[in-house]
């Protein structure tokens, strides 16, 4: 991190699109619960990433709520840290828009997450999905974060934030002004897949149901989709290496091992020689115990949008006072008038 001497700053965000799932809960949000104690945390719901492809705007809403509840359900404290929507702190905006005349068009062009849901007809894109990840820079240095936990996905657009970090600071003068944010993404959980094919990342927008496991899914559907979930003929192995080339196995072992918090090797120490029909029951009673308790306090939140509210609107308060001061250290170093 160069030799920047502020505090020690954790942000993370999550998009208000769809159902919360558990690659969302092992590659995020456990993540933010293990962070709060330690660091200054910042967890937002980003509803403006969210309305770059198309939302139903009484969904978004409800979905903001969701995404709230899913923080507050799996132990996000709002006395330690500060939960919030992301349009609720207009630095954001503002922010991002700086560095939209930082980042190059080069930097954006590489970036693989547009091409992949751009798809083939990019030209009916949104101009917002292009410079998403412009905004996401904004969204972490606004708060001068210096740690971000995020899933393997989102490896590139790190990259991207620390690049444009990096850029600013240079080309205004401004040595360690933002800190170079550093990925928290190891451990494991950093890359869940879907249940119906090992090689692909488990993903709300996956049209097959069964290929992914909501945190609001009841024990009996939890038990369904690992029962039906995709495996090959083989026992487990014994160790790891075992696993190469058996995607579907690993992804299971890894699930395992993510929820009883072990390694590959400890599960399959108890359970390498067993076939499916003996691990995948295991499988599925620890998972339900993880999060069919979270699925279940989300429920009795979501009927109290009142409390969410309050929640968001306090956090996003909160979270204004750091980046309404860090906007305006920027218009100065800028030029602007302030
Ligand atoms: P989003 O909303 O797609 O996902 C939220 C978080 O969940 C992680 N994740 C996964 N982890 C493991 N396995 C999976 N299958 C899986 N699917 C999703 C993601 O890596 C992410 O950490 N661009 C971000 C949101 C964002 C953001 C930010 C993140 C906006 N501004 C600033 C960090 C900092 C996104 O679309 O995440």
């Amino acid at each position: 991190m160069t030799d920047y001497s502020g505090p020690m700053r954790v942000l993370s965000g999550i998009q208000p699109s769809g159902g919360m799932h558990l690659g969302n809960y092992l590659g995020a949000i456990r993540k933010f619960v293990d962070l709060q104690s330690e660091y200054e945390c910042y967890y937002c719901v980003v509803d403006m990433h969210a309305i770059t492809v198309w939302q139903d705007p009484q969904k978004l809403r409800e979905q903001t709520f969701h995404i709230a509840a899913a923080f507050l359900a799996a132990g996000v404290d709002p006395k330690q840290a500060a939960i919030f929507h992301q349009s609720g702190v207009h630095a954001h905006a503002e922010l991002a828009w700086i560095f939209n005349c930082v980042a190059r068009l080069g930097w954006l062009d590489r970036m693989t997450q547009f091409k992949d849901k751009a798809g083939k007809d990019k030209e009916r894109a949104s101009v917002g999905l292009y410079t998403y990840p412009v905004l996401q820079a904004a969204d972490i240095l606004v708060y001068k974060a210096t740690h971000v936990p995020v899933g393997e996905d989102q490896k590139q657009h790190l990259e991207l934030s620390r690049d444009i970090a990096g850029k600013f600071n240079h080309d205004f003068k401004a040595e360690n002004f933002f800190p170079l944010p550093e990925p928290l993404i190891k451990g494991p959980g950093a890359r869940i897949m879907s249940l119906k094919n090992g090689e692909a990342k488990m993903s709300k927008s996956d049209p097959s149901e069964n290929s992914c496991i909501f945190l609001m899914d009841d024990a009996d559907a939890i038990t369904k989709k690992i029962k039906k979930a995709k495996t090959d003929p083989e026992p487990l192995p014994s160790e790891p290496d075992g696993l190469k080339g058996r995607p579907e196995a690993a992804n299971l072992v890894g699930i395992y091992s993510a929820l009883a918090k072990k390694t590959d090797a400890d599960v399959l120490a108890e359970y390498g020689g067993q076939g499916f029909g003996v691990f995948k029951p295991a499988l599925a009673d620890l998972v339900v115990e993880k999060i069919a308790p979270i699925g279940e306090e989300m429920r009795r939140l979501e009927a109290d949008h009142a409390y969410l509210q309050t929640v968001l609107s306090e956090g996003a308060g909160q979270a204004a006072s750091i980046a309404d001061k860090v906007v305006k250290d920027v218009k100065e170093i800028i030029g602007f008038l302030t």
